[in-house]
């Protein structure tokens, strides 16, 4: 698989050997870099880390059809490219842009060498490049699988740009994909579900129920829901644990909260052996709490939580999610494989068609403006997020145009934002002044004064954190933040059916301290188009994932074809997918 230096992109300019447009990027590439890439020793089992940061736009601008596809294939050893930038197509918004570039592979064998520079080309550089650009060896792991990584998949990703239709239907890897449930943190309840002694609701994944219990000293278990004596399911759905027992619908044999043997009828009628009390103990998996979420895993050496949802939960920390109470919980079943159902919520890019109500101007310019506007970051761990890090307006956008994106997510989704948020911005109408972001700078300045007034705690923004897009936790949850609220959902594999799956969605809220409602419970499942349950933007968003199934089952179809910027976290998701399959093979 590597290559000697012979093929170094030195070697490749200098002796002719490739022309047309992989000349261009050899040379663009080889300009960007400043170290002699003939010093990689050769023999390296690497293969190249995609870009993390890439703006679309920029790279269309930067380069007509460049990509790290193309790098790769240029010099196969490893490459990263970083840019940043402000284009519209060709037309720069800020004109100014940074450029990176990094070889990680050198940083495995020569740590102390510098590899990236930043270098003005034809503009001024600015501080465009936040330090989360920066590239940092291993914090990011996207990017093509090793043929190892590929030959455990059934249908493996071998090309990030290209999703192959069999992982949505085949039984096969669907059964393999078993190991990305049993092997990942997953958010399995809200605390608010089980928020007494004696409390559990119930979590199902790919044929194991779960109960998530809450204990009389205030933590929380989650246990296999088998009877240790004929496998019984012993609770189901949610309830509160007469007397805090467990107790088998069966023969009625009993436990305690902790999962511990409590009672076994007749017991002299039994082999001792098999009455021992460590195999009548309930089956434990690992249980933490973040954010008033219980996240289990079925893994008992799963590295911790932090650790496996890092950068993601760092984002979401800073955007005060800790905060936020269940307003309301419904759940829909959707004729689709659950990659199917996650993808529509891990881009923006479908929003020009399927919502054009969002696209405020409802102009082509304001569509390619939201789409090149939003910045998409695969972390490692199959993670990632999508939003507009400065939320360029177009020119004529003004006050009004503020306050119907909001009522349009109010009414539309009743959540992100809520009824309290448009009537404190429609009360700013007649106050604010000035330009259009001085204005709406001063609404959530009073939105500010509103909650610190009603007691709600409101996180301000940060740098890392600008209230809207998304954050995507692998494997399957996703959260929306917003103001002081958000969007949230879940999605899982329904059952052994590879095409269908429950998708559960959360609108969720901080409450004034003291006032949040005691307990969460699930609304039911609703039709997809039940215009009573399921506002606009969520029925809009419904109506592609089942028709997208269908069309998986056309002859003439072979596989996805994806963008190497807008739907990174597709192929990003996909990608951990195999390397969670392969680890665990
Ligand atoms: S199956 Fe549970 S007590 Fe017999
Ligand atoms: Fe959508």
């Amino acid at each position: 698989m590597c290559e000697d230096s012979s093929r170094s992109i030195e070697n490749l300019l200098a002796t002719g050997s490739i022309s047309g447009r992989r000349r261009r990027i050899a040379a663009m590439v080889h300009r960007f870099v400043d170290h002699p890439l003939s010093t990689i020793p050769s023999g390296n089992p690497l293969y190249l880390r995609k870009t993390v940061h890439r703006h679309p736009a920029t790279f269309a601008h930067v380069s007509a059809r460049s990509s790290w596809r193309r790098a790769e294939y240029l010099h196969p050893t490893a490459l990263v490219i970083h840019i940043t930038g402000r284009y519209l197509g060709n037309k720069p918004l800020v004109p100014a842009f940074s450029a990176r570039a990094s070889l990680p592979a050198l940083h495995r064998y020569q740590p102390q060498t510098t590899l990236a520079r930043e270098e003005q080309i034809g503009m001024s550089l600015t501080d465009l490049t936040p330090t989360e650009l920066e590239f940092e060896p291993d914090k990011y792991a996207s990017g093509a699988n090793p043929p190892e990584v590929q030959a455990k998949v059934p249908c493996p990703v071998v090309d990030g740009l290209r999703i192959p239709r069999d992982r949505y239907v085949d039984k096969d890897h669907y059964e393999a994909e078993r190991k990305v449930w049993l092997h990942s943190w997953q958010m399995a309840a809200r605390v608010e579900e089980i928020p007494e002694a004696g409390d559990y609701t119930e979590y199902e994944i790919v044929g194991n129920s779960v109960l998530i219990i809450r204990q009389t000293d205030g933590s929380i278990k989650a246990l296999h829901n088998a009877c240790r004596h004929r496998a019984t399911e012993l609770a189901k759905g949610c309830g509160r644990l007469p007397g805090g027992q467990l107790v088998c619908p069966f023969h009625g044999w009993r436990w305690n909260l902790d999962g511990s043997s409590s009672y076994v009828f007749a017991d002299a009628a039994f082999d001792a052996r098999t009455l021992a009390k460590s195999e009548l103990a309930l089956r434990e998996c690992l249980v933490e709490v973040w954010a008033g979420m219980v996240f289990i895993n079925f893994d008992r050496n799963a590295r911790p939580l932090h650790e496996e949802l890092s950068p993601a939960k760092e984002i979401l920390d800073e955007a005060g999610v800790g905060n936020l109470r269940v307003k309301w919980w419904k759940q829909v079943v959707l004729d689709a494989n659950w990659k199917i159902a996650m993808e529509a919520f891990l881009e923006g890019y479908h929003v020009m068609q399927t919502h054009p109500q969002l696209i405020l101007s409802g102009t082509e310019e304001e569509a390619l403006r939201q789409t090149y506007g939003t910045e998409y970051t695969a972390f490692r761990g199959g993670h990632g997020r999508f939003h507009s890090p400065r939320g360029e307006r177009a020119s004529d956008w003004d006050y009004e145009d503020f306050i119907e994106s909001n009522r349009l997510l109010a009414q539309g989704q009743d959540a992100m934002a809520l009824d309290r948020e448009v009537q404190i911005f429609e009360g700013m109408r007649n106050k604010a002044q000035g330009t259009t972001a001085e204005k709406v700078a001063a609404a959530i300045g009073a939105l500010f004064e509103y909650a610190a007034g009603a007691g709600i705690p409101m996180t301000p923004p940060t740098p890392k954190i600008n209230w809207g897009g998304e954050i995507f936790v692998f494997p399957n949850f996703f959260i929306f933040p917003m103001f002081a609220n958000a969007l949230s959902y879940r999605v899982r594999p329904h059952l052994d059916d590879p095409e269908k799956c429950i998708f559960d969605v959360w609108s969720l809220m901080t409450y004034p301290v003291g006032q949040e409602p005691e307990r969460a419970e699930l609304r039911g499942a609703f039709d997809k188009d039940d215009t009573e349950n399921w506002g606009l933007i969520p029925r809009q968003d419904f109506s592609n994932i089942e028709r997208q199934q269908r069309g998986l089952k056309s002859m003439s179809y072979e596989g996805h074809r994806l963008s190497p910027t807008v739907e990174s976290t597709i192929t990003n998701m996909h990608e951990e997918i195999d390397r969670v399959i392969a680890a665990h093979s």
